[in-house]
């Protein structure tokens, strides 16, 4: 909210630029836990060009294939803990909220890892904050009642019935009216403070 003030229209007539997507990091930690769950590309496979013996003694011979689960790997208890299956942003955040903090590339591999780790992750990043900042900040997405909403497993994940949703125009002006009350309560205060300092 700094960056723009509380007039309502500065947010909507012009798209978030670089620095104001940069800090969206609550949604980058949401962007990220949705990946961990539900990874764009589930599943994996590698060629084996040559024998290979993989770290924990499995012997690859040249000829075949390994796939690993992506989606397995976002969900393991032993890698993520006991709330493994539930989604919270804040495993993404330093304590105090403010930082994002990107997991290993091992160990969240939604966008695979090592030399093939994906071109475009910090594009995808800017992609996504950038349409769901645009999108969420006018409007408010309610999946039609009775929706069914059904995963499908394929090369990519997708939703089996997609995803209805209804489109409301959000009204922000009760949002803006509580920072501007916000911001005249946080002068007030620094007006009577200044007032007791000079001893009126
Ligand atoms: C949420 C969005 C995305 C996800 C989850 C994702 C995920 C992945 C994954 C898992 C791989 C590894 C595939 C493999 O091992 O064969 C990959 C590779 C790749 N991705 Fe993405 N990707 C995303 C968006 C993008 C975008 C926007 C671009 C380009 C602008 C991109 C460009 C690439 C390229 C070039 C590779 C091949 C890298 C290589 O093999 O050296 N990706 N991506």
């Amino acid at each position: 909210m700094e960056t723009r003030g509380a007039d309502m229209e500065k947010w909507t007539d012009e798209p978030l630029g670089f620095e104001e997507v940069d800090r969206l990091v609550y949604l980058k930690a949401a962007l990220s836990e949705t990946l961990r769950l539900y990874p764009s590309v589930p599943e994996d496979s590698k060629h084996v060009v040559n024998d290979d013996v993989l770290p924990d003694g499995t012997f690859v011979p040249a000829g075949s294939s390994v796939t690993y689960s992506i989606y397995s790997a976002g969900r393991l208890k032993s890698t993520w803990g006991e709330d493994c299956l539930e989604f919270r942003p804040e495993r993404w955040l330093s304590l105090d909220g403010t930082k994002f903090i990107m997991h290993d590339s091992f160990k969240f591999v939604a966008f695979n890892a090592g030399p093939r780790i994906c071109l475009g992750k910090d594009l995808a990043y800017l992609q996504m904050k950038s349409i769901a900042a645009a999108v969420l900040l006018r409007h408010r997405l309610a999946v039609v009642p009775g929706h069914q909403v059904e995963q499908k497993m394929s090369l990519t994940l997708f939703m089996k019935n997609g995803l209805k949703v209804n489109v409301y125009n959000r009204d922000l002006r009760g949002i803006f009216a509580n920072i501007e009350n916000e911001k005249v309560g946080e002068i007030q205060g620094k007006v009577s403070n200044d007032l007791k300092c000079n001893g009126s």
